[in-house]
């Protein structure tokens, strides 16, 4: 089988990617390792920047999203009894962002795809690769208990961190950023109306955020050590240390609910550069981990396939090799800006076991002076809604 680009990875990068792709003729097939059922049920995270939402308008793709997200306008930090209001739009000429559950996205951009009559391969798990830096790339993978080829004019991975991808570019040619938090996140998906404005707090007993899904479901999290257990968390104790870190110790705030959801993810930064070898394009998760604190992820992916989109189709019309060349710089820049801020709100809100008392007060010294500070503001309100789109 043949196709002009092969797409690993039914997630963000992968989906926006074929779309994009579908939108300009260009022939593509996606390969997706688990079931359509499994990509559609994983609970990531849900703040789309502006350019996400664009993209998903410009894809002819957010009629539910228009009708069922909510739009935040607002983000609050909380801290020694303290409460910072970062006023969204009033900081950034009118900008907000969107809440819309990345598995809602997911959910649109594959029965769209599938409308289409895309070819979206479910449990078809990639498992090697042949001539990357040659004429005629090929992937290979397993379907049905079978091998199979799909040769390929370009190889998309968009196959996430832990996909094969990156791992088949020889050894010598990647350089590899890692960043690994001292912390993990708890996380719980709960039946439960969120509080009135996306809140993040640094308490002395460690991080928590307060983020929704929807006027029902609520998504919230508590900072654990990085190798905690879920089990460890009864609903009743995420509850209770979620109200004190909040600084809602009489619980007359955060609503509380059943718990449909509950699991323990790493916090830590990663960048591959360059994210191309060859024929081989690396996009989203496969390339980059941007710590979640940002919820920056998805809308990096999205911008990845955007810069990659523009090149394949100039150089499937003309030939022209420019914009591929380019391809990985250009990502990167923003990469790089993306992981700055995301590392930079991961360290002003998190309880850092190795701190001195020094420096856990020139963290507090921070957030004392965002208080009171309108550029300080500024700043995390533009990186919040989200950078302009660099122009490649
Ligand atoms: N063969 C085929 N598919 C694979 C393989 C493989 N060998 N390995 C991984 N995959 C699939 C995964 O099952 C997953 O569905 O690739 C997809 C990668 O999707 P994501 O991990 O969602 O990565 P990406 O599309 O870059 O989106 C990044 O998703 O994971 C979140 O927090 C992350 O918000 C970020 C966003
Ligand atoms: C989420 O809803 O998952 C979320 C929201 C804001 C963040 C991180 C995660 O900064």
């Amino acid at each position: 089988m043949h196709t002009q680009v092969g797409i690993i990875g039914a997630g963000p990068a992968g989906l926006f990617l074929a779309h994009l792709l579908y939108r300009e003729g260009i022939d593509c097939v996606v390969l997706e390792a688990r079931s359509r059922a499994y990509v559609e049920d994983r609970v990531r995270a849900g703040v789309l920047e502006q350019g996400t939402v664009d993209l998903m308008h410009e894809l002819g793709l957010d009629e539910r999203l228009r009708r069922e997200c909510m739009v935040d306008h607002a983000i609050d930090m909380r801290f020694s009894g303290k409460l910072i209001h970062i006023d969204l739009p009033g900081l950034t000429a009118g900008k907000v962002v969107t809440i819309y559950g990345q598995q809602e996205v997911v959910k649109d951009l594959i029965a769209a795809r599938i409308a289409d009559g895309g070819r979206i391969e479910f449990e078809a798990e990639v498992t090697g690769f042949a001539d990357l830096d040659g004429a005629k790339p090929a992937i290979r993978y397993c379907k049905d208990g079978a091998e199979h080829t799909l040769t390929c004019d370009i190889i998309a991975g968009c196959d996430g961190f832990h996909g094969v991808a990156r791992t088949a570019i020889p050894d010598g040619v990647l350089t590899a950023y890692d960043h690994v938090f001292p912390f993990g996140w708890l996380g719980v998906l709960a039946e439960a109306p969120p509080i009135r404005e996306m809140t993040y707090a640094n308490h002395d007993r460690g991080f928590a955020l307060c983020s929704r899904r929807s006027p029902k479901i609520s998504r919230h999290y508590v900072q654990v050590a990085p190798d905690e257990d879920a089990a460890n968390w009864s609903d009743d104790r995420f509850w209770n240390e979620l109200h004190v870190r909040m600084n809602d110790a009489d619980k007359s705030e955060i609503n509380e609910g059943k718990i449909l959801q509950k699991g323990v993810t790493p916090v830590r930064a990663f960048v591959a550069a360059p994210m191309r070898y060859g024929k081989l394009f690396l996009a989203g998760d496969a390339a980059h981990i941007v710590p979640p604190t940002g919820a920056k992820g998805l809308n990096l992916a999205a911008a990845d396939v955007r810069v990659l989109a523009r090149a394949l189709m100039a150089y499937f019309r003309t030939g022209a090799t420019e914009r591929l060349d380019r391809y990985s710089d250009t990502c990167l820049r923003r990469v790089w800006k993306v992981v700055r801020y995301s590392w930079h709100m991961t360290s002003l809100l998190h309880r850092f076991p190795a701190h001195s008392a020094f420096e856990r007060n020139i963290q507090i010294g921070e957030l004392d002076y965002l208080l009171g500070s309108r550029a300080a503001q500024q700043t995390i309100a533009e990186n919040y809604v989200g950078l302009p789109l660099e122009d490649d």
